[in-house]
């Protein structure tokens, strides 16, 4: 049993890392393995007790709290806390589509429950986790709040939302934002609408999908980035098929390619957002402006070992 008052005084910080997808987008809201990297940009998130009669949110980088309010109202639900809370965000991940609803979901659930001295294991924290963001998006793979919690790059088994294997490897990566904010919950509908008129094209396509994830992981283990590039490359082209990549990302992603990148892909659910490269460090230079070249801003980012930290 937890005396609240030890803890109300205290503030607490917590950081969860952004996410890049590797492999395996789309095809994972269906039950498929992706391969998806926790990136060196974080979400930091602060409790304390707040002097107010209600819950307080401070949240400069973003004008939607709602992934912040449901986790405080799941946690509470779960365990009882007197009087009200001051919680306040801090982002280095803009809104380019690196994972920061996940973030800071993460981050809160893990803040608010070490607060108040509970210790809960990560599978836990998954859960809760988990349901805040179906609970705001209506749909997900989860893949997100798992690069966030765990961190590094993993191998999210989307069917038992499971992280079934982990990679300490240092992707020599490039990032491309496309300018334009991508609508995932839309591209989702979109992919699940092709998938009802069009069910064993789509199928066949995801099936393929998940083959160059387990093809790319083995690459991945054996830091063949050839063949990882080429897999990169194959997965863009199924992404093209399910119709979510667009003119710009497709400049982007094939002007990396000419200008010396092993492979390149949309990250994400496509319409926008990022694109990544996996990139020889003697072609980063060329890459980085050839994805300039085609609009596109480079986002300096690295693959992060670390999840969500205290
Ligand atoms: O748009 P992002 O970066 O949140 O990625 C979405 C990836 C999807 O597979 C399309 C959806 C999901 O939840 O797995």
């Amino acid at each position: 049993m937890i005396v609240q008052s030890d803890f109300s005084s205290k503030q607490l910080s917590v950081s969860a890392p952004g996410k890049l997808m590797l492999l395996g987008e789309h095809a994972v809201v269906y039950g498929y393995p992706c391969l998806v990297t926790a990136i060196d940009k974080l979400l930091t998130v602060s409790v304390r007790k707040s002097t107010k009669s209600h819950d307080q949110i401070i949240a400069p980088e973003s004008s939607d709290t709602r992934y912040v309010e449901k986790a405080i109202r799941l946690v509470r639900r779960k365990f009882p806390i007197s009087g009200s809370l001051l919680i306040k965000t801090r982002s280095e991940l803009g809104s380019y589509g690196l994972g920061s609803s996940s973030a800071v979901t993460v981050a809160v659930i893990k803040a608010l429950t070490l607060w108040l001295g509970k210790f809960l294991p990560n599978k836990s924290i998954f859960n809760l986790s988990y349901h805040v963001v179906r609970s705001v998006q209506g749909q997900g793979s989860g893949f997100d709040v798992a690069a966030s919690l765990y961190g590094g790059i993993i191998f999210f088994d989307g069917k038992a939302k499971k992280v079934t294997d982990r990679f300490q490897i240092n992707l020599p990566i490039s990032v491309g934002y496309s300018s334009v904010k991508a609508q995932t919950v839309h591209m989702v509908e979109k992919v699940g609408h092709l998938k009802k008129t069009r069910q064993k094209y789509v199928s066949s396509i995801f099936s393929s999908i998940a083959s160059l994830v387990e093809k790319g992981a083995v690459a991945l283990k054996e830091k063949n980035w050839r063949t990882f590039g080429q897999v990169m490359n194959e997965n863009h082209k199924m992404l093209q098929l399910l119709g979510v990549s667009t003119p710009k990302l497709d400049a982007m992603v094939s002007s990396a390619c000419k200008a010396g990148a092993y492979g390149a892909k949309l990250s994400g659910a496509g319409g926008g957002d990022c694109m990544i490269a996996l990139v020889p460090t003697s072609s980063k230079e060329a890459v980085d402006n050839a994805i300039r070249a085609s609009g596109g801003e480079i986002i300096p980012c690295k693959v992060s070992f670390e999840g969500v930290r205290h």
